[in-house]
């Protein structure tokens, strides 16, 4: 009986980390990216928008991918083993699987656009992930981040009823 206990329980382990998604000892789910991305070396000469580039005109910001990346690193920029990886992708015509650290549930509205038209800073919703050189934790879906559900309706109401934005169930859930 025990050892099927083992048995399952590693089979549990074994897929949360095939999907890229592990926990912490609190209890949060911490994410292992298919590469180190590291925010802070690029901030020194990159801006947010630089990268991505939808975030102040439409409702997603967008993750940059390999070919983006290429243009920087098909050349030797730093040493980095992690860096390497990239040209991987380029070789084999991949793109890179980002893991989604910060996503709503699909029956959610949420656009960009009008909230940094509305001057808050990506730190508000998004932390100091600029200066992160680590892991991140998010929101949104289950096993991707760490807010979801009631929890994090309350992070959007919140805002939203201090700055007299509307709470009509309909403006956020379709
Ligand atoms: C050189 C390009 C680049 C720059 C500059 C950059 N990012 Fe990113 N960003 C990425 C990449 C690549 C990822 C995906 C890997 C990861 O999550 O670490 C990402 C992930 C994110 C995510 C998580 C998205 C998700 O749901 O998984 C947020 C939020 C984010 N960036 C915000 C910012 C902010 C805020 C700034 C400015 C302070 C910034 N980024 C600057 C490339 C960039
Ligand atoms: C505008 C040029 C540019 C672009 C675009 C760019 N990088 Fe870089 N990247 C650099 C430079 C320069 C360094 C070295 C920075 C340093 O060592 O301080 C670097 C360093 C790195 C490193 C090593 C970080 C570390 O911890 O030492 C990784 C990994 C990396 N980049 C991944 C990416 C990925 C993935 C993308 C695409 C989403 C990307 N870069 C896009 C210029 C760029
Ligand atoms: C009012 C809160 C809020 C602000 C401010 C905000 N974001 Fe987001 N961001 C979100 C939410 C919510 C999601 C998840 C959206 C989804 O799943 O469709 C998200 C998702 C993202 C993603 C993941 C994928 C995508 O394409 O949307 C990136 C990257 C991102 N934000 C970057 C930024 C940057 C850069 C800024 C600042 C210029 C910023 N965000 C400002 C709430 C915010
Ligand atoms: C930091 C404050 C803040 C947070 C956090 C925030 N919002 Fe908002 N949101 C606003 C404000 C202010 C407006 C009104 C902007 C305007 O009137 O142009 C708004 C407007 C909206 C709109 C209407 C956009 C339109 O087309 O008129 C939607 C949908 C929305 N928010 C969804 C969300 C969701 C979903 C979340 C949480 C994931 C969220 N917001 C988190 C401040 C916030
Ligand atoms: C400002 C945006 C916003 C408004 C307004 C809003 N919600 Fe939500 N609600 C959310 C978000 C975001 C989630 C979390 C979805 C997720 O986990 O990805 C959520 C989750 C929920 C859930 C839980 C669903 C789950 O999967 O756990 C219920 C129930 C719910 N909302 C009901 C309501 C009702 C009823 C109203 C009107 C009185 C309302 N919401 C108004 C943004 C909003």
């Amino acid at each position: 009986m025990k050892e099927w206990l083992i048995f399952i329980g590693g089979l549990i382990v074994l897929g949360v980390v095939a999907m890229g998604v592990s926990f912490n000892l609190d209890g949060k789910p911490s994410v292992t990216e298919p590469i180190a991305f590291n925010h802070q070396k690029h901030g020194a000469f990159l801006q947010c928008t630089g990268c991505h580039t939808t975030v102040a005109t439409s409702a997603a910001a967008t993750i940059p991918n390999k070919d983006f990346c290429w243009t920087c690193h098909q050349n030797k920029v730093t040493d980095s083993p992690e860096a390497a990886k990239i040209k991987t992708y380029v070789d084999e015509g991949r793109q890179i699987p980002w893991i989604r650290l910060f996503a709503v549930n699909d029956d959610i509205v949420y656009t960009h656009q009008p909230h940094i038209a509305a001057g808050f800073q990506c730190q508000t919703c998004h932390g100091d992930i600029g200066q992160a050189d680590g892991v991140v934790t998010g929101f949104g879906k289950k096993g991707a981040g760490g807010l979801y559900g009631r929890d994090l309706m309350r992070f959007c109401l919140d805002c939203h009823e201090d700055n007299k934005a509307s709470t009509d169930c309909y403006t956020c859930h379709k």
